[in-house]
């Protein structure tokens, strides 16, 4: 009964937020200040028209027309946020059978994906490659109210060499099987950075080296030439966009970084050098090492190459021991998980493997939420419970500064003010 009245009154909100101006009275027993890690306690969070207007309201001034909510034994935290995401993919497809879905199909198991994530608490992500800019699409979708979603950040195709890990390579020649982020040269990739702007993309991905689930690749071997990478993060750069670069190989990640990018994704054989420059240049590491116990355990049934499973085998491991010495060193982190190679609803499994290879779990929070605000260059708008901010509250039933694992159990989510899932504290 209850739970129809929110659903009622958010799809009101969404309709008409201009004309709503009633307030939700949010109380619970603490909520999480991110920077300092310390909990306030017996909050009252008011939030109007999407934003959060007062950390400490009364709920006695609440008029008939405001909405109380009550999350007695819970404490709040800013939603989740996932900083490598295929929203478009469906994990249950691998291997060959990647090839079955039509793009405008892939959309629209997007759109389920994406309630999924959502419902599990992450409320950002940044998606890192859909071919016809689907994730676009799907961006905007959500953002019109059609569908319920995360926000999306949205690459677009992912740019990457003829024959690299970001081209589609599963076919022989006579299909003429080229994926749509493919270019070669510095004039080349400077156009497609352009092409993926005015489709729509938010953020540039591109391979820097080899992959695990590419087919013929070597997930070592660099693929980008440092002046190829330069010319997309300039043109990136001018026109306020972000670069995401995908990046295993040792060499191929101090070049990406070199080049300027924002953030390296897997960075999975970054040695001491590298971790250094990352440091130094103030890049973020997006490392998935989640992602492993499903290719290797779950993954391996549904088709995935036995070349992929071969790589994933030494990849997964040293990604771990290399996360860990990145942590120790104070390099930026971020959480990034690589959802779509596995359900979209597991990406707060990392969280709990972040904390198992070295991180407080403050600093895994914090790599799910303010840093990777930082990171989309959003964290005058998000990515804490902060008055000014959207209104992206999630609650668990405990502490998960000391049980990480409470976030794989999210009660309650709300994404700019609306709620969008209430469960009993059981
Ligand atoms: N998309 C990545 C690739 O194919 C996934 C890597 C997964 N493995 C890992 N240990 N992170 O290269």
């Amino acid at each position: 009964m209850r739970l129809t009245y929110l659903l009622l009154l958010s799809i009101f909100s969404v309709a008409a937020p201009a004309t709503f101006a009633a307030q939700t009275y949010i109380s619970a027993d603490s909520a999480l200040d991110i920077t300092s890690g310390e909990w306030i306690t017996d909050p009252v969070l008011i939030v109007e028209n999407g934003v959060i207007v007062s950390m400490n309201g009364d709920i006695g001034n609440a008029t008939s027309e405001d909405h109380i909510v009550e999350l007695q034994g819970m404490r709040l935290l800013p939603g989740l946020f996932d900083m490598h995401v295929h929203i478009t993919s469906d994990p249950s497809l691998q291997g060959y059978n990647r090839l079955r879905p039509s793009e405008l199909r892939s959309v629209l198991k997007g759109a389920s994906n994406a309630r999924d994530m959502l419902l599990a608490g992450v409320t950002t992500i940044r998606n890192l490659g859909a071919g016809g800019h689907g994730d676009v699409a799907l961006r905007d979708a959500i953002e019109d109210g059609d569908v319920i979603g995360p926000r999306i950040f949205a690459a677009g195709p992912s740019l990457g060499v003829t024959g690299g890990h970001c081209d589609n390579n599963l076919l022989p020649k006579r299909y003429e099987d080229t994926a749509a982020g493919v270019a070669d040269g510095p004039w080349e990739v400077t156009r497609k950075v352009r092409e993926n702007i005015k489709y729509g993309s938010d953020v540039i991905k591109f391979c820097a080296t080899g992959g695990v689930m590419s087919k013929g690749t070597k997930v070592g071997v660099q693929q980008y030439t440092l002046e190829e990478m330069q010319a997309i993060v300039t043109e990136a750069h001018r026109r306020g966009r972000t670069v995401a670069a995908h990046a295993h190989g040792t060499e191929g990640i101090k070049a990406a970084i070199e080049a300027g990018v924002d953030s390296v994704e897997h960075a999975s054989f970054i040695d001491d050098e590298g971790i250094a420059l990352a440091i130094k240049n103030g890049t973020y590491l997006s490392m998935d090492i989640y992602v492993t116990e499903y290719i290797l355990g779950r993954g391996a049934k549904l088709g995935i190459l036995e070349e992929s499973l071969a790589k994933e085998r030494t990849v997964g491991a040293q990604q771990r021991k290399n996360f860990q010495r990145a942590v120790a060193a104070g390099a930026k982190m971020v959480l990034g998980t690589d959802a779509g190679i596995f359900p979209h609803d597991e990406s707060p499994k990392q969280l709990s493997r972040m904390v198992q290879f070295g991180m407080t779990p403050l600093m895994a929070v914090q790599a799910a939420t303010i840093n990777a605000a930082d990171l989309l260059q959003q964290k005058e708008t998000l990515g804490s419970l902060t008055v000014g901010k959207s209104a992206d509250i999630i609650a668990v039933a405990g502490n998960p500064l000391d049980k990480i694992e409470l976030l794989e159990d999210v009660k309650f989510v709300m994404k700019d003010g609306v709620i969008y899932k209430q469960k009993g504290n059981d």
